[in-house]
């Protein structure tokens, strides 16, 4: 057990919400007194907030971030015989989506120490693709635990083929690229309010980010069954894509302390990086890149090491995650998207990550003991 017998959350929401509390009863209020749970003038007051903070000028709210892919890739009209190349290395929505529309999505292997698409790779994963006469559609990047990814390596790449570029920044929203937010780039960005994401509401949340207004007008539609504010008129296929006014109420919220809570992330995330670059490899965040630490993970030497680690910080009463174990190109239901190639890289990150506890709230005493923790077992 930690010395101090409590327990230690691995997200602390619970201090989160200490903070905001009062803000989000009274916004929660608000919202049932005017009772507009759907499209509530918090929505479109959210979406300016958001529009606001990225600098990108149509944001809309939706459902999920698995849906604001979806949304795009209706949009898009990608199908079967398409090939939309993903990272092996990303939560499973990013692959899902494009499997959903029955288009392939195919693997491409990450930086070992970035955690991110290798563009050079994405190459050889495109020769790949034609040799088997798939289509080339387009390219899904992912920010791995909050840093960006190569856009500018990846849209080149993209470029050179003819396909589009969709930024999933599910896990990146307040990070920087170059000195630009990560829902910049591509045809159109991403992102998820999932509770335990940087910027997290208290239920299930999405954004999508255009620079075009005559997609931002058919994403609307797709975003209501395809009728958009007409029920009359039809113009696409579409789903139940709202955001719901009770969550836009809370997130304008969070969004008033989220920078603040980007630079206690930053901060944990060098006492980290300096108490444990002698035993473990901590992140590398490439040059011209912030993070928001949606994750800190490192790495150690192999499976079993990480493993024995993991056990040894449970005894100890501290939370680690491992994102992810098993990367999406071994997984029986996606296998085909490897089209027979080896994704080393990968293979070797899924056996040797580990994450630690990071958030907003994340007190000196408690990082303290995650850290002798950490140092204890290479101590022994
Ligand atoms: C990289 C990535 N893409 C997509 C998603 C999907 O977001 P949501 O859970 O809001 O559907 C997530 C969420 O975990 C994610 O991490």
């Amino acid at each position: 057990m930690t010395k101090s017998h409590t327990p230690i959350p691995f997200i602390d929401l619970k201090a989160q919400q200490r903070v905001i509390r009062p803000q989000v009863d009274r916004a929660i209020q608000r919202v049932l007194d005017h009772g507009r749970y759907g499209f509530g003038p918090e929505c479109e007051e959210f979406e300016q907030a958001l529009s606001k903070f990225t600098g990108v000028q149509y944001v809309l709210g939706c459902s999920n971030g698995t849906d604001a892919l979806t949304m795009l890739l209706i949009d898009l009209g990608v199908g079967p015989g398409d090939a939309v190349f993903v990272p092996a290395f990303t939560y499973i929505a990013t692959a899902e989506v494009v499997a959903l529309r029955g288009a392939t999505p195919v693997f491409v292997d990450v930086d070992v120490d970035t955690f991110n698409m290798d563009a050079a790779d994405l190459k050889k994963a495109i020769k790949v693709a034609q040799e088997k006469e798939l289509k080339l559609a387009g390219v899904i990047s992912v920010d791995l635990f909050g840093q960006p990814a190569d856009h500018d390596a990846i849209a080149a790449v993209a470029k050179n083929h003819d396909m589009w570029v969709i930024s999933d920044a599910a896990q990146s929203c307040g990070a920087l690229y170059k000195g630009k937010s990560t829902l910049q780039f591509g045809l159109a960005a991403t992102t998820s309010f999932f509770p335990a994401k940087p910027l997290g509401a208290y239920g299930d949340g999405g954004a999508i980010f255009v620079h075009d207004d005559k997609l931002k007008r058919r994403l609307e539609n797709i975003r209501v069954h395809g009728h958009g504010v007409n029920p009359a008129s039809i113009e696409s296929l579409g789903l139940t894509g709202r955001l719901d006014t009770i969550q836009a109420a809370i997130l304008l919220e969070k969004l008033k302390i989220f920078p603040a809570e980007i630079e206690n992330r930053q901060k944990s995330a060098d006492i980290y990086n300096e108490a444990l670059s002698k035993v473990v490899h901590v992140p590398h965040i490439s040059e011209e890149r912030t993070s928001v630490w949606a994750q800190y993970t490192v790495r150690v030497k192999h499976a079993k090491q990480r493993d024995v680690l993991q056990d040894h910080l449970t005894g100890l009463g501290i939370p680690t995650a491992i994102y992810y174990k098993r990367p999406l190109h071994v997984q029986r239901v996606y296998r085909y998207g490897l089209l027979d190639r080896c994704l080393e890289n990968t293979d070797q990150l899924s056996d040797t990550v580990i994450s630690l506890p990071i958030h907003g709230y994340l007190r000196e005493s408690v990082q303290n003991q995650i850290i002798d923790g950490v140092l204890g077992f290479f101590k022994k």
